[in-house]
């Protein structure tokens, strides 16, 4: 389902994020990204969303070589992933409502569908109560908890989550982490990206990386 062939992404000369990587993962595995800050995590992520191109190496995912994509081919595999940003990127101008709607109205779902599943996800999350205030007044967890909203609303095949609960307490980063399983136990392909390894699930596979390479697999 995703697969990097000898990877390496290097953004000044000298200077690698990421060093002939080579992985492959299989649909519905769940993956957890270990590493210390600036092993390569976020870059790995990226490179998957097709943010970023490769220096070199290959990235494939569904069967399609991302780097060599158009644009509008990107957006179109984008409609089958979820991305949770570290510094979450919401848009800040709009409301809770539209960052958390955006992208089943790509999508073109129903309006009455969209409304309910909006006011579904951020109940779920106890957000309901700001649904109509702007992303950029919540405080850093509440958009953190909005971001993980963006990236699942739509049941995407793939779910990249960048420390997804950093900024949460335990207890809020628990229920994340419990949605998290119950996406995984449906069938999710997941990458979440960590600097530890977090107890509260049993992962099906632990990627560690230090220094732009893997270390475990
Ligand atoms: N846009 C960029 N321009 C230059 N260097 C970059 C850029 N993005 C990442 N890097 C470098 O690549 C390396 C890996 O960065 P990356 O953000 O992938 O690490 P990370 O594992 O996500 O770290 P953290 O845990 O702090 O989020 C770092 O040395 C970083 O400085
Ligand atoms: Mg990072």
């Amino acid at each position: 389902m995703i697969n990097l062939e000898e990877v390496t992404k290097s953004y000044h000369d000298n200077i690698y994020a990421l060093r002939e990587v080579s992985l492959s993962i299989g649909r519905g595995e769940c993956c957890f990204v270990l590493g210390p800050p600036g092993a390569g995590k976020t870059t790995l992520l990226k490179l998957l969303y097709g943010i970023e191109p490769p220096t070199g190496g290959k990235v494939t995912l569904l069967g399609r070589d991302v780097s060599r994509l158009k644009p509008s081919n990107i957006q179109a595999l984008r409609r089958h992933m979820g991305f949770v940003f570290q510094d979450y990127r919401l848009i800040d101008s709009w409301t809770v409502y539209d960052n958390a709607a955006v992208i089943l109205e790509i999508l073109g779902k129903s309006p009455g569908y969209i409304r309910g599943r909006v006011w579904q996800m951020l109940k779920w999350v106890g957000l309901q109560h700001r649904i109509y205030e702007r992303a950029g007044d919540l405080s850093g967890g509440e958009k953190q908890l909005l971001a993980v909203i963006r990236a699942t609303i739509h049941d995407p095949d793939i779910l990249l989550a960048d420390e997804p609960v950093g900024s949460l307490d335990e207890t809020t980063a628990m229920h994340v982490m419990n949605m998290f399983y119950k996406l995984h136990k449906k069938g999710v392909t997941m990458l979440i990206a960590s600097h530890r390894e977090d107890p509260l699930i049993d992962f099906t596979r632990v990627i560690t990386l230090d220094k732009g390479m893997v270390l475990s697999r």
